[in-house]
């Protein structure tokens, strides 16, 4: 039977007057947060129909079959440890963290769904709570950019535990220079880190990037990312969502699929008592995901000390699973 109740941790980097001021700076730098996509009920059904139609870890079974080959080679560096902390990072609709924990055989499990959307997180947190009733969970809604303290916080919550983060499907989402630094703080000596990365499939990166554009540019995708905009007063016939192919500007190698709106009229609307004016012709960036190929994704967790121990690609190269640890750093002398 399904909980009536529900204890919810909110970091505050989910307090409303933070994510007002990233609402708001949005919408006047003409960059929308992809946070915000994620945000009501409505919005999250819309990217469950959406993920559950495009994403290849849903409807590809060599796509499947990575991510349980990678839990096989998690469950045996786990060995008998038998109190676990599951860390769900971005957990979604927790799909991917509720396989993982068929694999695992311990006693003590807490697992952490942790998302943004107060939605997602619960909707993970009743999926793993209905297919392993003995694992105690606790979900929690975070903001990944503003949460340093983060582990600092689970760690009061209960005795020492081995740690396994997941971070499943983030990584094209945010800049890498922004949250690499802030997933390698998270990492300490004995934590797994369970990672996947959407990649450019085939030899050639720019092909492979064409390749998989209409899992992005259609209709269920645009209907998601202009909710953001409706909700405010944009009607959708003052623009037009276009997707673009571009090259990120700290690591140029990188290139990423960009939504923007571009204007077709000019519109002002204001939120609170803030007046937000774009003209016909400039653009707003509505999302964007970044695809990397396996030797891209390797170097940038090195570069922030993050080792890569085994890692298990899908058949038809569009994502890959990685099973990592931070790197120690001794001293030289
Ligand atoms: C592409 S989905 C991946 C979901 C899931 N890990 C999977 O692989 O199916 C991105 C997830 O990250 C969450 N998210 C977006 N921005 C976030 C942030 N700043 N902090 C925490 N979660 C965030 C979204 O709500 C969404 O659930």
């Amino acid at each position: 039977m399904s909980k009536k109740m529900e204890k919810v941790f909110v970091h505050s980097s989910q307090f409303p007057e933070q994510v007002y001021r990233d609402y708001l700076a949005g919408f006047s730098s003409k960059q929308i947060n992809h946070k915000f996509h994620y945000d009501s009920v409505k919005q999250s059904q819309k990217w469950l129909k959406i993920h559950e139609k495009y994403s290849p870890s849903r409807n590809n079974e060599d796509c499947i079959y990575a991510y349980k080959k990678c839990f096989e080679k998690a469950r045996k560096l786990l060995g008998d440890n038998r109190h676990i902390q599951l860390i769900g990072l971005g957990s979604g609709g927790g799909t991917k963290d509720n396989l993982f924990v068929s694999y695992l055989s311990q006693k003590h499990l807490t697992y952490y769904p942790l998302d943004v959307s107060m939605s997602l997180s619960l909707i993970s947190a009743q999926k793993v709570g209905m297919s392993f009733p003995d694992v105690s969970i606790q979900p929690i809604v975070c903001d990944l950019l503003h949460a340093g303290d983060l582990m600092y916080h689970i760690d009061q919550e209960q005795e020492p535990s081995v740690r396994i983060i997941t971070f499943f499907g983030m990584i094209p989402n945010f800049y890498p220079g922004e949250i690499l630094p802030i997933l390698s703080n998270f990492l300490q000596q004995e934590d797994i880190l369970l990672f996947s990365a959407n990649l450019a499939p085939g030899n050639d990166y720019g092909k492979g990037i064409e390749t998989i554009l209409p899992q992005y540019n259609n209709d269920l995708t645009k209907d998601w990312l202009i909710t953001v905009l409706t909700d405010v007063g944009v009607n959708p016939d003052d623009g037009i969502i276009k997707f673009e192919i571009e090259p990120d500007q700290e690591y140029p190698d990188v290139h990423r699929i960009t939504a923007y709106f571009e204007l077709k009229r000019d519109v002002s609307f204001k939120l609170d008592r803030n007046l937000i004016q774009w003209q016909v012709g400039e653009r707003v960036c509505l999302f964007f995901s970044y695809r990397y190929t396996t030797p891209m994704i390797q170097n940038v967790l090195n570069h922030y000390q993050i080792d890569v121990l085994a890692s298990v690609e899908a058949a038809n190269q569009e994502e890959e699973v990685y099973l990592c640890r931070k790197r120690i750093l001794r001293d030289k002398y």
